[in-house]
């Protein structure tokens, strides 16, 4: 039987990439996105979810219709993320709230009634960000960005801790990527969305250490 994994924001950049990877290694994927339209995306093992993270009601919805359709999942990615505070220094009310909503909020409340139908041994994985270490960090910009990272990371921390050995929860860094997070990635990032997606999965299928922040790029765990 395929594996299910379920990813949020699988409509584009990092999340299509390991969508695509995924149904490559026979995983049934559960991708999701704001619309329910991802472009060139058929196959017979994919499920196409809507979600809006930043709203209650679509957040209900998803739940519904996968509670309604799927008897367990065997890996949760917590993908979507938003940063529109990205290369900014001053923090804006507005965009502020709305990376909370999405990068925060809405993933942990997305998350919490899917943590009963995770099955023994599975996995949630929150893509992250080494710019929400708080060790490494000596730059002032993307203050709402950086911090709903490290807001992510303590949710890793604290969901490590309620299940312990029952289901395994990591944080990863996926590389300084070419997607349109921010349009100047395109040009500076040091990935494509393929090769973040093959990292993202060989830690996914190799055995990890739950409560670990790890940088896929190079391989290395990462200074909360
Ligand atoms: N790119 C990098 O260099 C980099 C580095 C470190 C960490 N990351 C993290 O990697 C993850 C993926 O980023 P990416 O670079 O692939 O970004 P991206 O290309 O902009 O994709 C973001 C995804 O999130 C979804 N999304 C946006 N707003 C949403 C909302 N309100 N509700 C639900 N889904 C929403 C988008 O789907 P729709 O718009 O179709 O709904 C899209 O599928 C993010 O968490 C990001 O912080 C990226």
């Amino acid at each position: 039987m395929n594996k299910v994994a379920l990813i949020t924001g699988a409509s584009k950049g990092i999340g299509k990439a390991l969508s695509e990877k995924m149904l490559n290694e026979n995983y049934f994927v559960i991708g999701t996105s704001r619309n329910n339209e991802i472009k060139n995306f058929e196959h017979t093992n994919f499920y196409s979810l809507k979600l809006d993270l930043s709203n209650t009601t679509s957040i209900e919805n998803a739940h519904k219709e996968v509670f309604s359709k799927f008897k367990h999942i065997d890996i949760l990615v917590n993908n979507a993320g938003i940063g529109p505070d990205l290369d900014t220094y001053i923090p804006e009310k507005k965009s502020f709230n709305l990376t909370f909503d999405v990068n925060v909020t809405g993933t942990v409340f997305f998350t919490e009634p899917l943590i009963e139908l995770i099955s023994k041994n599975g996995i949630i994985l929150n893509i992250s960000s080494k710019m929400g270490s708080l060790d490494v960090c000596e730059l002032t910009d993307s203050v709402a960005y950086r911090m709903s990272k490290s807001a992510l990371n303590m949710y890793t921390k604290i969901l490590k801790n309620r299940l312990k050995d029952k289901i395994k929860v990591a944080s990863i860094h996926p590389g300084w990527v070419k997607t349109t997070i921010i349009e100047s990635n395109l040009i500076n990032g040091r990935l494509t969305p393929e090769q973040s997606a093959d990292n993202i999965f060989d830690f996914l299928t190799n055995e990890f250490e739950s409560g670990t922040f790890w940088n896929s790029e190079n391989r290395t765990k990462l200074l909360w």
